[in-house]
């Protein structure tokens, strides 16, 4: 049986829509050195999809490091306001290139969309993005209680959108974002070096490299 077109897909925010992992990088690098750790691109790379605080009770283990409650909470506000500060310079040419195409062809065609982020910051980026108004759906770090691998965020946004998991497709750049995908019962497309996105259906580079007919071909493609 050919698979199904689906019914709507859902976006990954930081790293799909836009660069923000390098703001992200930025700001837990000033933490970082302030308590002494080293921090490099490849730990930022464990980060991406993972909420802000799980983030850093793994900076901590990364730096054989426990701090206070106080101070926990401390250093994420600390680390949240470099991150606020350095979002709020951006502006719609962030956007990278062939998302906008890709999601106007998907709603031509009636496909839903939405987003689906782990960050509670997701609204303000997508405020600056000037892209709000896209999205059918969204679903961002505020609304959950567990954070990605967990399905709930797709799940939610699945939800939302009154339409089932097997209908939905997910954009990732995060392999635990491709993880909460697969456990949500959807079909995945990993942005970003395959190597480290294990599980997705589909590799891409960029969203500048798909169109509403390599999309449907690829599906065609599914087993
Ligand atoms: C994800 C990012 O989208 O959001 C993570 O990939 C980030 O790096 C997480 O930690 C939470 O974001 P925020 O904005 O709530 O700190
Ligand atoms: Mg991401």
């Amino acid at each position: 049986m050919t698979p199904e077109f689906p019914s709507a897909c859902i976006f990954d925010l930081d790293g799909v829509i836009c660069d923000t992992a390098k703001y992200h990088f930025h700001s837990w690098q000033i933490i970082a050195g302030t308590l002494d750790i080293q921090f490099d691109h490849a730990m930022n790379e464990s980060l991406k999809g993972v909420s802000r605080v799980e983030s850093l009770k793994l900076l901590l283990k990364w730096g054989n490091m426990q701090v206070s409650e106080s101070r926990f909470n401390e250093l994420l506000e600390k680390k949240n306001e470099h991150y606020i500060e350095l979002i709020s310079q951006m502006s719609p040419d962030e956007i990278f290139p062939g998302v906008l195409e890709f999601i106007q062809e998907l709603k031509e065609t009636g496909v839903l969309v939405a987003l689906g982020s782990a960050s509670k910051n997701a609204r303000i980026v997508l405020k600056k993005l000037n892209i709000t108004q896209l999205f059918d759906a969204i679903v961002d770090g505020r609304h959950v209680t567990e954070s990605k691998p967990s399905p709930e965020v797709f799940l939610l946004a699945a939800r939302k959108l009154s339409v089932s998991p097997e209908k939905c497709f997910v954009f990732e750049d995060a392999s635990v974002g491709i993880q909460a995908a697969v456990s949500a019962g959807m079909r995945v497309i990993g942005i970003g070096d395959p190597k480290v996105l294990n599980g997705a259906d589909f590799h891409l580079k960029g969203l500048d490299q798909l169109d509403l007919a390599t999309f449907k071909r690829m599906i065609i493609n599914l087993n």
